[in-house]
């Protein structure tokens, strides 16, 4: 039995540690040309490789990164598990960037960012937390962390989902008609939904015109989930009046897109969390435990969901 790294070497030092010190007796391996096949039960990788076929015994693949839209699910054989990371730094950093971008947005950080870029010294009227709505696309791990911690600021909450939630101050909306009332209340909508079928060119013009007028969007779910040409048609209309962009499709984006210089957009390169390895490899750990003793593990991807 074996467990295999495939990323790089620094974050694998790191697992290598963890491992051996929690699961001493299972062997870990980061050379894939040296490992025997047959013995790897186990493997963590950012896309699926393209010869996991001569993983025979694999029992779980597990993702790297919390979105598991990067694994192409038809090449991976049905008996395998597919695990995305649910660790507390990937948490920890989303629940900060949402917090930034939010506090940016309903402070207008963007107008005050151009502003002194023209040597201009005005203020805009200011909304009260009370009166700015947040609405959230995706109540998961992701997205519940992250109105949690919003509740502070007084910020009217809400969240989207597919089915539906209860959550403690926070309304929740699930379906169409959810949808539909959530957007038509949502002054600053945050997206964080994982990339399915469903959601690609989710974040479209025809759903940002259900937004209020002068609403701003906060992405940071997956780049393909937006419509770059309707996002920067409802900014340049008005109808719109900010975003702050994580996630892009393509990632980088190429030289002269609009929303480098865009100045009603602040754009970040794909850096709301990232794995912190120490906490991955106790989560993947505990997952294998969790196998091991007939459980299923953290974080198991329903295929027929897409997430
Ligand atoms: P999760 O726990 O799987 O939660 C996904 C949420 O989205 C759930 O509430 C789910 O509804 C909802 N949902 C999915 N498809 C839907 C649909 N068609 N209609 C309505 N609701 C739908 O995922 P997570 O851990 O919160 O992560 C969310 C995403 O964040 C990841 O997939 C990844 O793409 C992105 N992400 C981005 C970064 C970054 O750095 N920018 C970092 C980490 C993750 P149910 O509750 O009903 O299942
Ligand atoms: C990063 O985007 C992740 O999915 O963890």
């Amino acid at each position: 039995m074996t467990f295999l790294f495939n990323s790089d070497a620094r974050r694998g030092a790191v697992f290598a540690e963890a491992f051996a010190s929690e699961l001493p007796e299972l062997p870990f391996a980061m050379d894939q040309a040296s490992v025997d096949p047959d013995a790897v039960r186990y493997l963590i990788t950012w896309t699926v490789p393209q010869d996991l076929g001569r993983y025979r015994n694999l029992e779980i693949l597990f993702s790297l990164g919390a979105g598991v839209d990067q694994f192409r699910f038809d090449a991976v054989p049905a008996k395998v598990k597919i695990v995305r990371m649910i660790e507390e730094g990937i948490v920890r950093m989303m629940q900060e960037y949402v917090t930034l971008a939010v506090l940016a947005l309903h402070r207008n950080l963007p107008i005050y960012l151009a502003q002194q870029r023209a040597g201009e010294w005005r203020d805009v009227p200011q909304l009260q937390a009370g009166s700015r709505r947040i609405g959230v696309l995706g109540l998961g791990q992701l997205g519940q962390a992250v109105l949690d911690r919003l509740k502070p600021f007084g910020f009217p909450l809400a969240g989207w989902s597919r089915s539906q939630r209860l959550i403690h101050d926070v309304t929740c909306y699930h379906g169409d008609l959810g949808l539909k009332q959530m957007l038509a209340a949502s002054d600053i909508l945050v997206c964080l939904l994982p990339l399915t079928d469903e959601t690609r060119g989710f974040l479209n013009a025809d759903l940002f015109a259900k937004l209020p007028a002068g609403a701003a969007l906060v992405h940071t779910g997956r780049g393909p989930q937006l419509d770059h040409e309707g996002l920067v048609a409802m900014l340049d209309s008005g109808h719109l009046s900010s975003a702050m962009i994580d996630v892009t499709d393509p990632e980088p984006l190429p030289a002269g897109h609009p929303f480098w210089s865009h100045p009603k957009i602040i754009l970040t390169p794909h850096v709301a969390s990232v794995t912190q390895p120490a906490t991955a490899a106790r989560a993947v750990i505990d997952n294998i435990r969790r196998h091991r003793a007939g459980l299923d593990p953290i974080g198991l991807v329903d295929r027929s969901r897409g997430y």
